[in-house]
């Protein structure tokens, strides 16, 4: 017997998703584009490993339903931006299954494995590495590998991976939910840590989990050169 909260939320549920997505209808539009869309791979890369020097994300390993979830939101101006708002707005439901199914299931650009061995947690004191780790409780912001997971490889599907994304585009994304400009997500769980988070602190930390790949992989990824 359902309680009748329950039945609502789940047709509520029901209604969200599109059919599962394809993945090799979503690889032809990642790799070739459609009508009116630009090819994914432009700016995300071939392999979806993104272009840490431009501030393109890495979508690869990201779970399915936190990138649909960011498309909708582009689509809907609730999480702003000039460059991806055009293209997914000209997104189907579908094409947006098909697409984040695809990307959800390539490997993921660093896991566990890859950065065990790397873990001292806590190596200096390092002001990013830190917050990451052990958080600032004097400011009510938990670490943030209580949900990213450890090193920052994310966590099911709807907590993304942090590690070796772009310093300048992990900065982007908490200064945006800072000023109101990106939807505030599950919970509000990102505008509620972000605006409690100094701008030294998004700095830091977003250098510490950009870096984190090359200490393992000796990756060039991060372009903390320019970073503002
Ligand atoms: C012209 C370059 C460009 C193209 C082409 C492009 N993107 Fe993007 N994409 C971006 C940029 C820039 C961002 C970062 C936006 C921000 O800072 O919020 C982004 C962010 C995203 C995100 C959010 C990632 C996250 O971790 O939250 C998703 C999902 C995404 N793009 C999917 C796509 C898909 C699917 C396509 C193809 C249909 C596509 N993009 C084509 C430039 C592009
Ligand atoms: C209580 C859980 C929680 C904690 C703790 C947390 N996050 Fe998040 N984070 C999330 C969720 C959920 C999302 C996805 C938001 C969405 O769907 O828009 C997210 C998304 C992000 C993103 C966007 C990633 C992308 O690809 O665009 C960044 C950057 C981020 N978090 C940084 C941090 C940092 C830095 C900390 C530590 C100071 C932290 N988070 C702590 C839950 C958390």
């Amino acid at each position: 017997m359902l309680v009748p909260g329950l039945a609502a939320l789940g047709i509520a549920a029901c209604s969200m998703p599109a059919a599962a997505g394809d993945t090799s209808a979503g690889q032809k539009l990642a790799a070739s584009g459609a009508d009116g869309v630009v090819a994914c791979a432009t700016c995300h890369g071939a392999q979806g490993q993104g272009m840490a020097a431009a501030g393109f994300p890495y979508l690869a390993g990201q779970g399915a339903a936190y990138l649909a979830e960011q498309l909708h939101h582009f689509a809907s101006g609730s999480r702003g931006n000039a460059v991806m708002a055009p293209i997914a707005k000209a997104l189907s439901d579908q094409q947006i299954a098909d697409v984040t199914a695809y990307y959800a299931q390539l490997p993921a650009a660093f896991d566990t494995k890859t950065l065990a061995g790397h873990a001292d947690p806590y190596p200096t004191k390092d002001a990013g590495a830190w917050l990451a780790n052990r958080g600032d409780w004097d400011n009510d912001i938990p670490a943030c590998v209580q949900c990213h997971g450890p090193g920052g490889v994310g966590v099911g599907t709807q907590f993304p991976a942090l590690a070796g994304q772009s310093a300048n585009y992990l900065k982007a994304q908490l200064s945006a939910w800072k000023e109101g400009k990106r939807d505030p997500g599950p919970l509000d769980l990102m505008g509620d840590i972000a605006k409690r988070m100094s701008d030294a602190q998004i700095t830091a930390v977003a250098d510490y989990f950009a870096g984190l790949p090359d200490a393992v992989q000796g990756q060039a990824t991060a372009t903390q050169g320019g970073a503002k």
